[in-house]
């Protein structure tokens, strides 16, 4: 988008929150924008949806599904709302979200403010948009039984929803990322592929801190318990070397700085999971390159949240253009043909 450039000093000018705060209310007055077409070398087929091209917009950016007609407009293949808590809440004191603008990044504290389930689906359920759209759901901070949160979100979402995401990820939600313990894990799973029936795939996401053997655990069980797809990653407790005044501040770091583990981390799945599972990656995804390196190594999908920050609206048309250009460079005629390609695993022998 041209005109980012130009408003970035603005939008930089504010608190940050204030800031995501002023650039929704502004999306919101924009009309629906028309969703991408399926292109012909991008789009791929994970969990039996076509999706038109392999840039989706990460969960958080779009709390309470107000603008995901709007971003789908701006060229996204596919927009994540949530995360979403049955009941509404507020979140952490602020401030609770900083940009580390001279390492490209952000730490954020928000704790799952968001309007609840309720409001959303409102806004999800009309009008009828085309375009893939999917809801990552949460458990509320005080509630005495998670699982049964993450099967009411199942629940509710399940008629609006291309796809839900069970985020256990977070770390601003204290005790949230014991989830990913196997045992607590394969209950959290037997009940919401229960409650979901026959309905939309699911999706887990995870975060990047985790140890060899948590990652083998995870693969496992989300393969036993048929899991559509797995999200890596979610943003990083750990604090790679930062230039910024605020890398002090608590919360999950996201932008450039957690390319590398993002990536890692990725492969680390990719290899647990021997290509059975499709893998989407998050974390630290700035341009065409980093979508590439993804895709090869075995991503079939990408997320972007931070970097939009950074660079606009405009960047998921730029990414879709330089992958486009780097897999003719290597020889792919299309996207699906470079998915996992780095580990000499070709995508059809998944
Ligand atoms: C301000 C902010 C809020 C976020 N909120 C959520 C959330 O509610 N649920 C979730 O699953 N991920 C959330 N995320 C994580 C992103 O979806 C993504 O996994 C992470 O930021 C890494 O991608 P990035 O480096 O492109 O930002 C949030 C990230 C940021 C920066």
């Amino acid at each position: 988008m041209a005109l980012y450039p130009l408003l970035r000093p603005f939008a930089f000018a504010l608190d940050a929150e204030r800031a995501h705060r002023a650039t929704i209310g502004a999306l919101r007055l924009l009309p629906a924008g028309r969703p991408a077409e399926p292109d012909p070398v991008l789009s791929v087929q994970v969990a039996g949806l076509e999706f038109p091209n392999p840039v989706g917009l990460a969960a958080g950016f779009d709390k309470d599904a107000e603008v995901f007609r709007q971003m789908l407009g701006f060229g996204f293949g596919f927009v994540e709302v949530g995360t979403l808590t049955p009941l509404p809440q507020e979140g952490n004191p602020r401030p609770r979200l900083f940009r580390l603008a001279e390492d490209r990044a952000a730490i954020n504290r928000m704790g799952f403010n968001n309007e609840g389930q309720s409001a959303a689906l409102v806004r999800l359920r009309a009008p009828r948009h085309r375009g893939l759209v999917g809801v990552n759901i949460g458990a509320n901070k005080d509630s005495a039984d998670r699982i049964a949160d993450y099967s009411a979100g199942v629940a509710a979402m399940t008629g609006v929803a291309d796809y839900l995401t069970v985020n256990i990820s977070s770390p601003n939600t204290p005790g949230l990322r014991d989830l990913q313990d196997a045992g607590a894990l394969d209950a959290l799973l037997m009940a919401v592929t229960e409650m979901r029936g026959a309905g939309p795939p699911i999706f887990l996401k995870v975060a990047p801190d985790l140890e060899p053997a948590q990652i083998d655990s995870i693969a496992r069980i989300a393969i036993d318990r048929k899991i559509d797809a797995l999200i890596v990653a979610n943003t990083t407790i750990g604090r790679p070397s930062l230039k910024s005044r605020q890398r002090g501040e608590a919360g999950g770091l996201s932008g450039a700085p957690l390319k590398r583990l993002a990536l890692e981390r990725l492969r680390d799945f990719r290899r647990a999971t021997g290509g059975a599972l499709p893998l989407i990656a998050a974390g630290g995804i700035e341009n065409g390159v980093d979508a590439f390196d993804r895709i090869r190594a075995g991503a079939s999908l990408v997320q972007i949240y931070t970097a939009l920050v950074y660079r606009g609206p405009g960047l998921a048309r730029e990414i879709c253009g330089e992958l486009k250009r780097l897999l003719a460079l290597g020889g792919f005629a299309r996207l699906a043909d470079a998915i996992g390609a780095e580990g000499g695993v070709s995508a059809s022998a998944k």
